[in-house]
């Protein structure tokens, strides 16, 4: 029994040696996947901008009434709408990082420039709104920088969101309902 104490020890040594010795080039590659990143993103904006849509807008707009929500919220002393909360979020995140960027579209746009842009944008847009439930993601070229392009769709989570659109005077459509994909998130990684 003595003998083979030792042996045993050694062998077991030379595993581990082995073993480390391996595990470096075994090793996933460093960083989150982009897709990953972007469903946690999404995933964050869309919480946050449910939340202020019917904890602060249709709350003190459509139910208190103690104060509207107005495109020209400053002038009026009004709440900014949700799609303005959105954007000014995704220019301050424009100024700290060019990690990822970030934009609120439409099909069916109340304000132009939050048309589609580019063809990877339509087929997205288009998806969301033809595939409930379902998200997008695509890769496209641009400027020379190839992005990993997600879009998610914008649903009418309130009341709010279905009345405002459908009232609204520039709003090429007026038959939103509650559930309905209004739009889509688009966000944008360089890889
Ligand atoms: C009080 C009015 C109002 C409410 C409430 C509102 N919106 Fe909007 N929404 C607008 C206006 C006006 C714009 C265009 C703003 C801009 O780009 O300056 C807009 C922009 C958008 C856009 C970008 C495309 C476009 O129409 O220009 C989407 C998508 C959108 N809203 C969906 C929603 C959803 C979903 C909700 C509820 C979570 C909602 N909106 C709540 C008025 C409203």
């Amino acid at each position: 029994m003595n003998s083979k104490t030792p042996r045993f020890t050694l062998i077991t040594l030379t595993s581990l040696a082995l073993l480390s010795g391996c595990s470096g080039d075994t090793e996933a590659p460093a960083g989150i996947a982009p897709q990953k990143f972007t469903d946690a993103l999404f995933a964050v904006m869309e919480a946050d901008r449910t939340v202020y849509t019917r904890k602060v807008v249709q709350r003190l707009a459509n139910e208190e009434k103690v104060i509207k929500a107005s495109e020209h919220w400053s002038d009026d002393k009004a709440l900014p709408l949700p799609a303005q909360m959105f954007r000014f979020g995704s220019e301050a995140v424009a100024e700290k990082t060019d990690a990822f960027s970030y934009t609120l579209q439409s099909i069916w746009p109340i304000n132009d420039q939050n048309s589609p842009k580019t063809q990877m944008e339509r087929d997205g847009l288009q998806f969301v709104v033809d595939n409930p439930g379902k998200n997008f993601y695509g890769e496209e070229t641009l400027g020379g920088v190839t992005y990993f392009t997600a879009v998610y769709p914008d649903v009418a989570v309130s009341p709010a969101c279905v009345s405002c659109h459908n009232e609204h005077r520039d709003t090429p459509r007026s038959d939103f309902k509650i559930g309905d994909v209004m739009g889509g998130v688009v966000i944008r990684v360089p890889l």
